[in-house]
Parts: structure tokens; sequence; C-alpha cells
């Protein structure tokens, strides 16, 4: 792991070195959207919209499209698992005409005990335009990006061989954050935004004054809850953090959240309700013992954080009767995957209020956006 000092470390360090390349644009890495200024959120979601406006398969996207990223390769470093993440990347790259690789941990020498910074310095040499990089650990993007950035400025100040060096006249890729830790998943905080302002009329301008979003449940293990209050609050909307106390940690409030453990009580005041799985996998169970694990249904207790999957459901599941009581326009999402009956009934789930499956239509889009400016196009 690397831990909260390096993560720390390597925020403050990257944005040193790589920063944002002016107000509306993302800069060269997209590692999180805490920082970033409404202009450049404004900036990306615009581009999207272009990008949402077509099918999703690609089928009728204009033919010029393709030769956006032509001759660019996007490599996929992921080193947790993914589905809709990975795929969406993939399919973002492809349709700008970019190449895809894609490595994970197992069959890569990460396997055999090769660091990080290693693998991605590797990975770069041999000319790769971006890493799209997920990782257990929070700040394992900002490590890569920084560890490319010194790099490429100690080149640029004489320095000696490496990956820019003139001898191998390797690329310094652009490191897209696609989940790092517990920390930030930016293109998921993006792809949300875009919902939330396509459902509630905001596309024009993404300026989101005036909403009220709810984001509920396992807040403390959400990488997604984290880039979505930052882009959210960046764009004027009230932000209330909803869960249990061991799940909604007090410090949120610094990043201009609210945070309540009264779901019943601010629901009908939303506007869209953002609701997140019980990330069992990173709570210790209960006594100790590591490792968390699936999903334990009916009565015992889960973790340290919640009694009981059945109570956690009574007071925190959105349900058919707890949709009823929220405005008819409100918005349901879930970034996914879901766990049906545990923090969404699947009645809720399928609603004609849930804009699941737009989510991950818009992070197509989002993606495209997003690759199309870290790289420069
Ligand atoms: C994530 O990668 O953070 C997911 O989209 C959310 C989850 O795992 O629950």
């Amino acid at each position: 792991m690397l831990g909260a000092v390096a993560h720390a470390a390597s925020v403050a360090g990257v944005a040193g070195a790589a920063g944002v390349a002016s107000a509306a644009d993302l800069g060269r890495h997209l590692l999180q959207l805490h920082g970033l200024g409404a202009p450049a959120l404004r900036g990306v979601l615009a581009r999207a919209r272009v990008y949402a406006g077509h099918d999703a398969d690609g089928a009728h996207d204009p033919a010029s499209w393709r030769d956006r990223l032509r001759g660019r390769v996007v490599a996929n470093l992921f080193f947790e698992d993914s589905t809709r993440t990975r795929v969406s990347f993939s399919l973002a790259a492809e349709r700008l005409g970019a190449r895809v690789v894609n490595l994970t941990s197992v069959g890569s020498s990460v396997s055999k005990g090769e660091s990080l910074v290693d693998t991605a310095l590797n990975v770069a040499a041999m000319g790769v335009d971006a890493i799209v990089m997920r990782h257990k650990s929070s700040g394992a993007p900002h490590l890569v990006a920084r560890a490319l950035d010194q790099r490429q400025n100690a080149l640029g100040s004489g320095g000696g061989a490496g990956v820019g060096s003139s001898a191998t006249a390797a690329r310094v890729p652009s490191i897209v954050n696609a989940g790092d830790g517990k920390h930030e998943h930016p293109t998921q905080g993006l792809l949300d935004i875009y919902t939330v302002a396509q459902r509630t009329g905001r596309l024009e301008a993404f300026d989101l004054s005036g909403l009220s979003v709810g984001i509920v449940g396992d807040i403390a293990s959400s990488r997604v809850a984290r880039s979505n209050i930052a882009g959210l609050v960046a764009l004027g909307a009230r932000v209330v953090c909803v869960g249990p106390p061991t799940l909604v940690p007090r410090g949120l409030a610094s990043l201009g959240a609210e945070l309540t453990s009264d779901l019943d009580g601010v629901l009908g005041g939303l506007d869209a309700i953002n609701v997140l799985r019980i990330q069992f996998e990173r709570h210790e169970p209960a006594g100790g013992g590591g490792g968390g694990g699936a999903v334990a249904s009916g009565g015992p207790a889960v973790g340290n954080v919640i009694a009981s999957v059945r109570e956690y459901h009574e007071l925190y599941g959105l349900t058919l009767a707890r949709l009823g009581r929220m405005k008819p326009s409100a918005v349901v999402m879930h970034p996914g995957p879901i766990n049906r009956g545990v923090e969404i009934s699947s009645e809720a789930a399928d609603s004609v209020q849930s804009a699941v499956l737009a989510q991950v239509r818009h992070g197509v889009a989002v993606r495209m956006a997003v690759l199309e400016q870290c790289l420069g196009v």
C-alpha cells in the first residue's frame, strides 16, 4: 500500500509538475476532480455532450471521429477488478481511432514483484500515449504521473537516459485515474454529473445551482463519492451525504458536503440520489480477521460498520416506498455493481426514474472527451 503520506506527497508533486494546462482544460493527466474549477469541468462535459448525442455502439459516429486519436495507443492498467470502467475506456478510445492494450496484475510482471512505477515506465517506454490506471491504493496514479513527469523534467533540463531520452524517443503518456483505492474515480464523477445535468435540463451550461444531490451508503469506502462531491460542489449543487455514522466520515464536511444519518428526513428535498454499494471487501469482518468477503444475507453483523444487511436495507435501502416520497422528477443513480436488495431494491433500480444504464452510456462519451483532452487533441 502506498499510504496516506505518499499519497499526499504525490498529489502535491503532480499538481506542481503537471498542473492544469489552462482553466478551461483538464491538463495532461486526469487524476482527480478535487481542485478542478468549474470552467475545466464544464469544458470536458460540453465535449462529452457532442459524443453523447450519438449511439453508444458507435454505428452512427461521423467518420472523422476515428481520426481524432488515430495512431495513438491507450493502455489499460487495471490492478483491481472492473467491468464497466475498463470496457467503457476501451470503447471510448476505439471510437476515436486509438488502439487499446490491456494489462492486469494477473499475468503481468507485477505478480513477479515489479514495482508499479517500473511497470508504468516500461509500458511508457513502448510508446503508449495514455495509461488508464485502476489500483487498490489511493494515490497510485498520482505516484506514477509524478514519476513520468520527473523523467520528462530531467530530460528537459539535460538529465540522463530514461523513458523520455532522445535515445529511446518514447512519448510520456497521460495518466488517467480509473479509480484509486478510496480516493477518487474522476470519470465516474463526470459521468454521474453529466447524468444529473441531462435529467434536470442543465446540459446547456452545466450549472447545477439550486439542485440537491444525495449520496447514500458506504461513502467511507467510496472513491465515487469523493469525485461526485468535488465536481457537484464546484458546479453549484448542494450535496448531502447520507448513511450510518460508521460509513459517513465527518471529514467530508470540509469538502463542502452536508452529512446526515436521516435518509427519510432529506429524501423529499433531493433532485437526484446516487446510491452506493457497501464495499464489503474493503471492510474488516466483525471481530477482525481481514478480508471482507461476499455479501452476507439476513441478520448477522457485517464488518464493524453495520449491524446487519437487513437492518441496513430497512434504514438506508432505496425502496419503491421511499422513491414514492421523492420528487416525481428525482433521478435515481448507482455507479454499479448493484447489490439488489441491499442498498437498493430491484423495483427502484429498474424504475422509470432510474438512470443507471444512462450513466453507463454517458460514461463512454465522457471518457472520449477525457482522452481527447488529456492527449491534447
Ligand atoms: C468503483 O470502482 O468504485 C465502483 O464503480 C463502485 C463500487 O465498486 O461499488
